[in-house]
This record gives structure tokens, C-alpha cells and sequence, in this order.
């Protein structure tokens, strides 16, 4: 019996790839995906970017050698994302107590993250929304951390509780770790205000909180600078916190599993130290990164031609997200279909949580091939011209017949 038991009884397929995989085997012409977080244009396809087509080729073009990568990236990808993220003139920046570490996308930076912090005695207690992303609680959780939860929506899951978010954090207990959503939070599509953003910064500080921020998503709800703007409230002289980014989405880099975990402490030194179990923790886990997704997004970000073209790139993704949640508003209202759906119009990200019970999510996939996750969570970047009425009436039908 060399094998566990355990490891013979198949596990849960996984709540959304698990979705992403049941929808290629489904053979009906007219299936609807709207389960992982992926962009597609017009015609339902996921392109690559101009600019990553550009950089591929001025990589082929240059390529010498496939020796390892340092531990934590190269340098001129690692300060190029935490310029991205915080602004070259920042003073975490300059003070040179921020520092970024290229990881395996922002699951990889969040695994890190939570290997860092567990490895080097931090509380193993972590604070996570709900609802939230549905690999946080199972990431942490197997990185060692207890989960406690903090409410998010209130009734109408259309606006954050705040009052109920900040009596749940004000419960958390110094070196308790608080995990937020940078942006576009992922499922709601509901943001705090500047306002929320600075109370939160203030409780962190006040109970000397750790944060980590999520930011997987910077660029796709009003733009790279705005959507970073929630996080730079907690960035106060003296702060730490740690931030793990991904830029599968926003460079339409999927497969490349590139991404990064940003660490800002109190000082340079500081900072310095940290970055030694920074890449002790990856040397026990992947050893050394994979080097061409950072090529590519290192290229793109420090060249002055190809840096604009991907902001404009970026920004088209954007735009079309937008329309895409005013056209889905439509769909719904002129069918009457029951339920305030108004505000998904002015959400921001890939998701919009629709509020269904399971028989309703399980109704769609089985009898209108339509794939959503957990609650009803959606990907709005998902529509097209050709999907969104199937997906109308199939929502209109399922929620008809719950009466
Ligand atoms: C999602 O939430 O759909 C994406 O982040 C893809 C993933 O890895 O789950």
C-alpha cells in the first residue's frame, strides 16, 4: 500500500478550472464560458497582445541562452513591476524598502507570500473577504494559515458593508494578516471608495495589521495608476505590506504564469533581509523562475515605443469590459428578467456575481450549457455579440422557473 488511501478517492474537481475543463468536453454547439477570468474579443477569441508578438520577436531575435534566471528574477524585471505598481518616484521606491520578486503568476506570488510568512513565524491567522476568490482559502489554508473571514457585500451584493467590514478587522489581532483585493475584486466587482481605503489604512495601522494585497486586475477597472491608488493608502511612512500581482490578464499572458510579490517594509535593510527568505522560500518550492513571460512583460514595460502601444492595448481590454457590462444591463432589463441589475454596469473588473442559489447554477450548465462559478459569478470579459442573448434568456428561464 504505498499510496495513501486518501490519495485513491478522487478529489472535487477544482471550482474553476474544474468549470473551464467540463466546458471543453461539452459537446453542445451553443455552450456559453463564463467561468475562469479570461479576456476574449469580439469573436470569442483570447489574442495576444501586438506588443507581446513585437517583444517575442525581438527575443527570438537576441536569444543566447537558457541559463537559470536569479532566484528572485532579473532586476530589470523586478523594478520595472514595482514601478508599475507604486510610481518610480515613490518613497517606498526611493527609500529602496520596496522590492519585487518575479514569481510563477499571482497564485505563485500569493504562495510565496504565504510560504514567506509562515517560514519566518508570522500569525497563522489570515483575514480573507467573503466571498472572495475561491483558491485564496484553499492557497492559504495549505500554506499553514487558520482563515478567518471579514464580510464584504451587504444584502443587495451590490455595495460593500463597511460598517460590518471594519467591526470584523477591528476583531483581528496584531501580525494578523488581512488579505484585500487591489481591484476589480474578484467575484463582486465591487471596489472600495477612496474613502473605505483610507479607514482601512488607519485600522491596519492602528492594530498594527500585515496587509497583502491582491492585485491581480491593475488597469482593467479605471486604469493602471487609479487601480493602484486603493493600495498606495496603505503604503504610510514606516508600513509594511506585501503585494502579489499577476499579469496574465493585462498582458493577456495566461500561459506564460507570470506575475510578482512585492515586499515593502519599514526600511532598505529591512527589505534586504526579507529578500533572502523571499528566495529561500522559492528555492524549497520552484527553485528559479520561468524566464520568458518576464522577458516579455520586462521588454514591453521599459521600452518607450512598445510601453504606450500596451497601455493603449490595455485600455481597449478595459473599455470593452465596460461595454460589455452596459450591454449585459440591457440584455437583462429588456427581458424583465427579476433582480436589480443596474449596477453591474458600473462595477469594475472581469466578474459580476449574479446571486444564484446552486440547483440555479447547476440548471444552467446542464440544461442551457451555460458555465458560471460558486454563487453565479460571471465573466463579463466573456461576452460576445453572438453569447450574450443565449446567456440572457438562459438566466431569464432559470430564475422564471425558480418562481
Ligand atoms: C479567475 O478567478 O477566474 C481567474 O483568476 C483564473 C483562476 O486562476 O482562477
Amino acid at each position: 500500500m504505498p499510496l495513501p488511501s486518501l490519495a485513491r478517492v478522487p478529489a472535487p474537481p477544482d471550482a474553476i478550472l474544474g468549470l473551464a475543463e467540463a466546458y471543453r468536453n461539452d459537446p453542445r454547439p451553443n455552450k456559453v464560458n463564463l467561468s475562469a477570468g479570461v479576456f476574449v474579443d469580439e469573436t470569442g477569441k483570447t489574442p495576444m497582445l501586438k506588443t507581446v508578438i513585437e517583444a517575442e520577436r525581438r527575443l527570438a531575435a537576441s536569444a543566447a541562452t537558457k541559463l537559470y534566471r536569479p532566484i528572485d528574477g532579473e532586476v530589470a524585471y523586478r523594478d520595472a513591476v514595482r514601478d508599475l505598481v507604486l510610481g518610480g518616484s515613490h518613497e517606498a521606491v526611493t527609500s529602496g524598502r520596496a522590492l519585487a520578486t518575479q514569481t510563477p503568476g499571482g497564485t505563485g506570488g500569493l504562495r510565496v507570500a504565504a510560504d514567506l510568512l509562515r517560514q519566518t513565524g508570522a500569525s497563522e491567522t489570515l483575514w480573507m473577504s467573503e466571498p472572495t476568490w475561491p483558491n485564496h482559502p484553499q492557497l492559504f489554508h495549505a500554506a499553514g494559515f487558520k482563515i478567518r473571514t471579514y464580510p464584504y457585500t451587504d444584502a443587495t451584493g451590490r455595495r460593500i458593508d463597511e460598517d460590518a467590514l471594519l467591526a470584523a478587522l477591528g476583531e483581528a489581532s496584531p501580525g494578523d494578516v488581512v488579505l484585500l483585493h487591489g481591484a476589480c475584486h474578484n467575484p463582486t466587482g465591487v471596489d472600495p471608495s477612496p474613502e473605505l481605503w483610507r479607514r482601512i489604512g488607519d485600522l491596519v495601522e492602528e492594530r498594527r495589521l500585515l496587509p497583502l494585497v491582491d492585485l491581480a486586475y491593475q488597469g482593467f477597472g479605471d486604469g493602471l495608476v487609479e487601480d493602484a491608488a486603493g493600495l498606495h493608502e496603505l503604503v504610510r511612512p514606516g508600513a509594511e505590506l506585501l503585494v502579489s500581482t499577476s499579469f496574465s490578464k493585462t498582458f493577456s499572458l495566461y500561459a506564460e504564469r507570470v506575475g510578482a510579490l512585492m515586499v515593502i517594509a519599514r526600511s532598505a535593510a529591512d527589505a534586504n533581509a526579507v529578500q533572502t527568505h523571499v528566495k529561500a522560500a522559492i528555492r524549497v518550492n520552484y527553485s528559479n523562475p520561468p524566464a520568458h513571460g518576464a522577458d516579455i512583460v520586462r521588454t514591453i514595460l521599459n521600452d518607450p515605443a512598445l510601453r504606450p502601444q500596451w497601455e493603449a492595448e490595455l485600455a481597449a481590454m478595459r473599455a470593452r469590459i465596460k461595454d460589455n457590462r452596459r450591454a449585459l444591463v440591457a440584455a437583462l432589463e429588456a427581458r424583465r428578467i427579476p433582480g436589480d441589475w443596474g449596477g453591474i454596469a458600473t462595477q469594475r473588473g472581469m466578474f459580476a456575481l449574479l446571486g444564484l442559489t446552486a440547483h440555479q447554477v447547476a440548471q444552467l450548465k446542464e440544461e442551457h450549457g451555460v458555465y458560471v462559478v460558486g454563487k453565479g459569478r460571471i465573466n463579463v470579459a466573456g461576452f460576445t455579440p453572438d453569447n450574450l442573448g443565449t446567456f440572457a434568456d438562459a438566466l431569464g428561464s432559470v430564475i422564471a422557473a425558480a418562481g
